[in-house]
């Protein structure tokens, strides 16, 4: 448990941490029962991922989550009242219209309770990330191995493994940081590339680099709280289960089912008269 004179934690502060050398550590959250959790456990930001379409409403991708969907997420890591910054997920479809779009759809997430945004893209995003740094939402980027581009992927591959400037290169991937950076950024998130290109980024660009799959040379790391907590029905390589909470409730619920029927439950000390 942290203290509670714990600072919240904001925006700027990611910056002073990079150039401190601390490392950042951010966690998704969905709800505010985890959000408390995480919150308590020290964590510097909670995501309000879009991975919620995965991990919580049973899509294999994170295509189909709305906007109003991640509001109302957005809204219960809130109500949590965390000290951590709260970073909201604009989702598949809000903002890729252009840049008026993610404007209205961030303001969406500001006003449930994000402090900040997150979005997927680099050069082609640029003009959008500009656009709502100037309406003073602070947003974070993220590049990579992006699961809003599953299709185009052909999956959820790792990226930046081959050279050249066509999405997935290794000098796209380059240019994407820059121009994320450039385009006013204060942090980005880099997903699924090998480490060492982790590392090139994260020196060549003033703004923190937060890791996924992407080796330990990030400014920081992010990992799914499903995949932390063994939750997940994901077999990702670049996750890693803590705790198998899956099997600890799995007991739990079995042992109830088992007092109900064998009629140990409810017993007198939890019952009235
Ligand atoms: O939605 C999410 O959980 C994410 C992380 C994997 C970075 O975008």
């Amino acid at each position: 448990m942290t203290t509670p004179t714990r600072k919240s934690v904001t925006v700027p502060m990611l910056q002073v941490m990079k150039s401190a050398g601390e490392k950042i550590v951010m966690v998704t959250a969905y709800d505010s029962t985890f959000a408390r959790i995480v919150d308590d456990a020290g964590v510097d930001a909670i995501l309000v991922g879009d991975s919620v379409a995965t991990v919580m409403q049973g899509h294999t991708n994170t295509i189909p989550v709305t906007l109003t969907e991640m509001a109302y997420h957005t809204a219960l890591v809130r109500r949590a009242q965390p000290k951590a910054l709260v970073v909201g997920d604009l989702p598949f479809g809000s903002y890729q219209v252009g840049a008026g779009q993610g404007i209205e759809s961030s303001i969406v997430l500001m006003k449930a309770g994000a402090q900040c945004v997150k979005l997927e893209g680099g050069t082609t995003v640029a003009t959008t990330i500009e656009a709502i740094t100037r309406s003073d939402i602070p947003v974070m980027g993220h590049i990579g191995l992006t699961p809003q581009s599953v299709h185009r992927m052909g999956g959820h591959k790792v990226q930046g493994r081959q050279d050249g400037v066509e999405p997935g290169g290794r000098q796209r991937l380059l240019d994407d940081a820059h121009a994320v950076e450039q385009a006013g950024a204060f942090a980005v998130v880099l997903e699924g590339i090998p480490t060492e290109l982790a590392q090139e980024i994260t020196s060549k660009i003033s703004i923190p680099t937060i890791g996924i799959g992407a080796g330990l040379f990030c400014d920081g790391q992010v990992l799914v709280m499903h995949d932390i907590l063994g939750l997940s029905e994901r077999e990702l390589t670049f996750t890693k289960k803590y705790i198998d909470m899956k099997s600890l409730a799995t007991y739990a619920f079995q042992e109830f089912a088992q007092d109900v029927r064998n009629g140990s439950w409810p017993d007198d000390k939890h019952s009235f008269h």
